[in-house]
């Protein structure tokens, strides 16, 4: 049996050291419409947003990346830190080693105040015995204030010893939910880089879907770089772009008031303007994060990360990201997130 935590380990170093995003996320396809008389200040622009009950400061938030080993536990420190910082959310990687291994636990804490921490479990866990009462202690446990359940069907077909009994998960995840909900616990489903469809998701009784579309960090390659299943090759190409996972979700946002969060391959503001034009109420990205903590001033990746020089990398990161953010929206006559939202063409039909 495979054990979970060299698995993590290996996962970041495969991120870290190998291309492992394929494909496109859709954004070359959405064209903002541009104002040359956007009748705003620059100045009034303002990012705040609220999303799931909580103000933040920017609408983004730092994806599920780890946890599980102490190499995880370094990087959630300096994360959960930048997120503070900056107002952003915060969201850890699966707690399935720490459920199983309590010592694990200090690997997923949270430093300093982020406006949003949220857990994170496979949803498939609940078909292989974890329970409503173990996904409430371990969200308790890093004092977050919701949990994502993730859904990643294709990453565990080509992990070793995957667990592919996804039967009647949907039941479960709603029955969970309903508990986790009782409790005050806000409740999102996300995929992991493979992206969503109506179908799959309209009747989950659940407060936020995230995305996570294809285009960006791609577990078929990641898995299949670990050489233990030779067929993931073949489905480099499988998923559900960011942007087509985006307007297949849309509807349930008005239908069933839920709140989007668009991941899978956001690389720069641009990006998330589009996301926002596409209905989004938050972005949220892994990888680009992941890199900025081990890379040099030059962008070169280290083999260890240094606290001070990651936090210099993502500060620069994120103030870049905000800035072509704010761009977009000035150049859309745009004020807030809210007011970008239609105002795109598509260069073509997908
Ligand atoms: C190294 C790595 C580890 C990840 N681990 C998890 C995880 O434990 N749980 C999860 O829900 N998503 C996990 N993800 C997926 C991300 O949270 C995100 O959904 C996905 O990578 C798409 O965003 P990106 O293209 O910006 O990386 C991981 C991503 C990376 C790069």
């Amino acid at each position: 049996m495979e054990n979970n935590n060299s698995r993590k380990k290996e996962h970041i170093m495969l991120a870290l050291h190998d291309k492992i995003e394929h494909g496109s996320a859709g954004f070359e396809k959405i064209l903002l419409k541009h104002k040359s008389l956007p009748e705003i200040d620059f100045d009034e622009i303002n990012l705040e947003t609220n999303f799931l009950g909580k103000k933040l400061k920017f609408p983004v938030i730092i994806e599920a990346i780890t946890g599980g080993f102490e190499g995880g536990g370094k990087i959630n420190e300096i994360l959960s830190e930048i997120a503070s910082e900056f107002g952003i959310g915060f969201m850890v990687g699966s707690q399935r080693p720490m459920i199983e291994n309590l010592t694990l636990a200090k690997t997923y804490k949270i430093s300093k105040c982020p406006p949003i921490v949220i857990g994170n479990i496979g949803a498939v866990q609940l078909n292989y015995g974890i329970t409503e009462k173990e996904c409430l202690r371990a969200i308790e446990r890093i004092n977050a204030d919701a949990i994502a359940f993730h859904l990643n069907p294709l990453q565990e077909c080509f992990q070793p010893n995957g667990n592919r009994n996804f039967k009647n998960l949907k039941k479960k995840i709603n029955e969970i939910s309903a508990g986790l909900r009782s409790s005050g616990m806000k409740v999102i489903v996300k995929e992991v880089g493979t992206g969503l469809n109506y179908e799959d998701v309209k009747d989950l009784n659940i407060d936020c879907i995230d995305v996570a579309g294809s285009g960006g960090t791609n577990w078929a390659i990641i898995e299949g770089k670990r050489g233990t299943n030779p067929s993931a090759e073949l489905f480099y190409d499988w998923g559900i772009s960011t942007v087509e996972s985006l307007m297949n979700i849309t509807p349930l946002k008005d239908k069933r008031n839920l709140e989007i969060i668009a991941s899978g391959g956001i690389r720069n503001g641009l990006d998330a303007a589009k996301c926002f034009a596409l209905n989004a109420d938050i972005v949220g990205m892994a990888l680009p994060f992941l890199r900025e903590i081990y890379a040099n001033k030059d962008g070169k990746i280290l083999e260890n990360m240094d606290k001070e020089i990651a936090k210099q990398n993502l500060r620069k990161f994120l103030s870049k990201f905000i800035e072509e953010l704010n761009i977009a929206l000035f150049l859309t006559g745009s004020r807030n997130i809210k007011e970008i939202k239609g105002k795109y063409n598509m260069k073509e039909m997908m």
